[in-house]
Parts: C-alpha cells; sequence; structure tokens
C-alpha cells in the first residue's frame, strides 16, 4: 500500500546550457517521494531514444512542452495505482504506452525523468539511499572517475575535432584521493594554457577550451599539464580520450578540420593507434562512427588489449547493439546514458549484456545536465566500476562528483574504490 503511485507530476526546469529540460516527481500512498531531471546530450547517436523538442522559435526549438504534457497526461494516468517497487514492470508500461521503438511519441527525456523518479522514490519508501536500494545485500565499489581537462568536439565550437581529452587515476587508493589527483591537473593545465596566451575560458562539460593547433597538441599538453601537477603520466595518471567520431564523419570515411585531414576508415584508425602508442592512453571512445562496424573492430585489435575501447554513439546504450558488436569483435567497453536508452531497465540491460561479455562499463552524463545526482549512485549500487561525468567545474558537474564522496563515506570501512580493476581485465593487466 505504501508503495502505491499516487502522483506523477512534470515540469519544466533549465539546464545547464540554459534549454528547457524534463523534471518529473513520482509520490507514493506511504508519502515518499522521488525526484529526477532528463539530461541532453549535443553529439547524439542516430540510434538513441528520441529527446522531443517542441521545436519551432520558441526557446530555439529546444522547448519541452509536449513532454512535459505527456508527463501529466498518458504517462501519470498510466503509472498511478502501480506499485513503485516493480521497475521493471513501470518500465515497459512506459514502452507500451509510447508504443514506438525509441520513445519517438512520448519522448525519452519524459521517459528518462519518470524512470528515475520512481526508483527515487522506491528508494525513499525503504529510507534507503538510492545506490544502497540497488546494491541490496551486494558489496559495489565506489566507481573510477574518467575527468575532463579539455573539452573540444560539439562542446566547444570544434575548436578540437577530438571532443574530449581526460584523465583517470586508476592507482589512486580511493575516490577522494583520485579527485585530489584530478585537481592538481585541472590546475596546472590552465597554469599552462594561461603561461601561453591561450586560456579562453571553459567548454560545455567546464574543461578548458582549447585553443590548439592540432589534435595532437592537446594531447601533448595533457601530458605536460601531468608532469607540472607533480603526478607520473602513464603511473598515477592516465589520459582517456572519447573522439566522438561520429561528429567528424565526411562520405565514407573521416575529416578532422584542425589536422587538415581527410581519411578513410583504416587511416583514422591509424590516426587513433599513432595517439594511443605515443601517450599514455588507458582509454578511448568512438574512435570510429556509429555504424562502422569494421572499423570499431579494426581498433579494437589494434589496440583494444591494452586500451578500453567504449562504445557511445556506437552502442547508444542497447543491449542488442552491445552484442551484435561483441560477435563482430568491435569494443571491450560501453557507455552507459540512461537517457540514450529511455528506461532505467533498458539501461541496466546494456549494463548487464556487456557484463556478460566480460567487458567494462562507464556510466555517463550528458553535456547538458543538472544538479540531478542519480548517476552517481547508478554507477555505484550497479557496481558499474566507472563514472564519466565531464570536468571537474562547474556545480553540475561536481554535484556528481561530491556525491560520490558521500557516499564513500556511507560506506565507511566497506568502501572499496574500483580503480584499475573496473577496466578490462587485459587493460588492468597492463597496470598490474
Ligand atoms: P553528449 O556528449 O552528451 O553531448 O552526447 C557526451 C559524450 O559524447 O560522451
Ligand atoms: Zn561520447
Amino acid at each position: 500500500m505504501k508503495h502505491t503511485i499516487t502522483h506523477v507530476r512534470g515540469r519544466q526546469i533549465w539546464d545547464s546550457r540554459g534549454r528547457p529540460t524534463v523534471e518529473a516527481d513520482v509520490t507514493l500512498a506511504g508519502g515518499a517521494r522521488g525526484r529526477a531531471m532528463a539530461p541532453a546530450g549535443a553529439s547524439r547517436g542516430a540510434h538513441e531514444a528520441l529527446d522531443l523538442r517542441d521545436g519551432g522559435e520558441r526557446f530555439g526549438g529546444f522547448g519541452v512542452d509536449r513532454a512535459v504534457a505527456a508527463v501529466n497526461g498518458e504517462i501519470a494516468r498510466t503509472l498511478t495505482g502501480r506499485d513503485v517497487r516493480d521497475q521493471a514492470g513501470l518500465d515497459s508500461a512506459l514502452e507500451t504506452l509510447d508504443g514506438t521503438p525509441g520513445f519517438a511519441r512520448l519522448g525519452a527525456n519524459a521517459a528518462v525523468a519518470v524512470s528515475l523518479a520512481a526508483l527515487h522514490a522506491a528508494a525513499a519508501a525503504e529510507g534507503l539511499p538510492l545506490w544502497r536500494y540497488l546494491a541490496g545485500d551486494a558489496r559495489v565499489r565506489i566507481p573510477l572517475p574518467e575527468v575532463q581537462i579539455f573539452g573540444g568536439g560539439a562542446h566547444a565550437g570544434r575548436r578540437t575535432d577530438v571532443q574530449d581529452f581526460m584523465v583517470m587515476c586508476p592507482r589512486a587508493a580511493t575516490v577522494r584521493q583520485a579527485f585530489e589527483i584530478t585537481a592538481d591537473v585541472y590546475r596546472a593545465a590552465g597554469a599552462l594554457m594561461e603561461e601561453s596566451g591561450r586560456l579562453a575560458g571553459v567548454a560545455d562539460e567546464g574543461g578548458w577550451w582549447p585553443l590548439f593547433a592540432s589534435n595532437e597538441e592537446a594531447l601533448e599538453t595533457l601530458a605536460r599539464a601531468i608532469d607540472r601537477s607533480g603526478w607520473r603520466a602513464g603511473h598515477d595518471v592516465f589520459i582517456s580520450l572519447d573522439v566522438a567520431a561520429n561528429e567528424l564523419g565526411h562520405g565514407d570515411g573521416y575529416r578532422l578540420p584542425l589536422d587538415g585531414a581527410e581519411l578513410s576508415t583504416t587511416q583514422m584508425v591509424d590516426r587513433v593507434a599513432g595517439w594511443a602508442a605515443r601517450y599514455p592512453i588507458l582509454s578511448i571512445e568512438d574512435p570510429v562512427s556509429q555504424d562502422d562496424v569494421a572499423g570499431m573492430a579494426d581498433a579494437t585489435a589494434r589496440f583494444g588489449q591494452r586500451v578500453q575501447v567504449i562504445g557511445d554513439d556506437f552502442l547508444v546504450t542497447n543491449a542488442e547493439r552491445v552484442r551484435k558488436a561483441a560477435a563482430a569483435g568491435a569494443c571491450n567497453a560501453v557507455l552507459v546514458k540512461v537517457n540514450q536508452a529511455g528506461t532505467v531497465s533498458r539501461a541496466k540491460a546494456a549494463l548487464e549484456a556487456a557484463r556478460a561479455l566480460g567487458w567494462s562499463a562507464i556510466v555517463s552524463a550528458r553535456s547538458g545536465e543538472t544538479e540531478d545526482v542519480s548517476i552517481a549512485h547508478l554507477s555505484t549500487g550497479w557496481d558499474a566500476g566507472q563514472l564519466k561525468v565531464g570536468s571537474f567545474t562547474r556545480s553540475e558537474r561536481m554535484a556528481k562528483w561530491n556525491e560520490l564522496l558521500r557516499i564513500e563515506e556511507e560506506m565507511g570501512a566497506d568502501a572499496v574504490f574500483a580503480g584499475a580493476g573496473a577496466l578490462p581485465a587485459s587493460v588492468a593487466e597492463t597496470l598490474a
């Protein structure tokens, strides 16, 4: 009885880019309430569930009136009276109500806000933090953070072709220490840019805005920033890239305007493999575009033994795409963005498909975010092992990192940091 959903309420709020987004509240008969907010991507895969926007002139077309109306109308009517503990049942009711494969009618922004809000309400009804509600009795790890230092691509006026230049600290003892090292590197990178007259503010996810003459110069500057921070590149701190190559597709191949290069698939993989050979790179996301299965398989065969090869736009948090990629030898890790899937259950299915293959998994934010910290709990409670949130500035990012610190404190003496163990086994072995 206390778990019965009595109210579902949607409203328009504003995200970190000043664009409208959907917030949902789910209230239960016992008085517990859950709240969640939909994030929004800028470099999106064509196979993602649909982020429904109103179009037209208002708010640059980014309005969410239709998605909010769906929450307050059809979705509220469908979920009211149901038991909130049945997440799978709620999520499948949302899918059935929508009637399309990718929430094209109601909007995945409506679905994800409601699905997550229901999950929060269920945890609240038990009086548990969300990570603990998800973990049950299982021992789960604090995830290894992937933190952006330079933000490029679609998040910085395409100032670099590669979208994210990030760092990882798999040898840190705790997440607290990983953040301390990361803060040193972020500060050192800013100082280096200031000295060279290249400080130009920050990109969408809070990383430094990259004024570089080539993609490799960004890598070189990041390696120097790590040295300058006093930590050792390739020992304490490793580089992680999100190429987001979907944005670079051009005809049958790729175009990297900053490098003045037009590349075939093989040449694109050559270029990324060259970076991986010359810099202490531990992880590479979307080195090729969403449908370039041969390119992704080539990349995985060439450097997947020592580098985590993540599919984001390539896999779009879809269990079926994960299994198909594995059959083709493409990727060894999945990025999990709940809004790419539309519901908590679908996102978890993608994570479980990856886990069954021995892959690693990274729960991820979007470039458009809010103060919602659900992903800190999902990455921990699901024991995903890794979390990607953006940079180490701006409170829509820091809210998630700070929540991990609170979770670590709640775990007390039981807290275990995933560290290198979160990486694919062959990659983790290179660190042993
Ligand atoms: P997006 O970028 O949220 O703009 O899609 C994040 C990513 O590519 O990982
Ligand atoms: Zn990505």
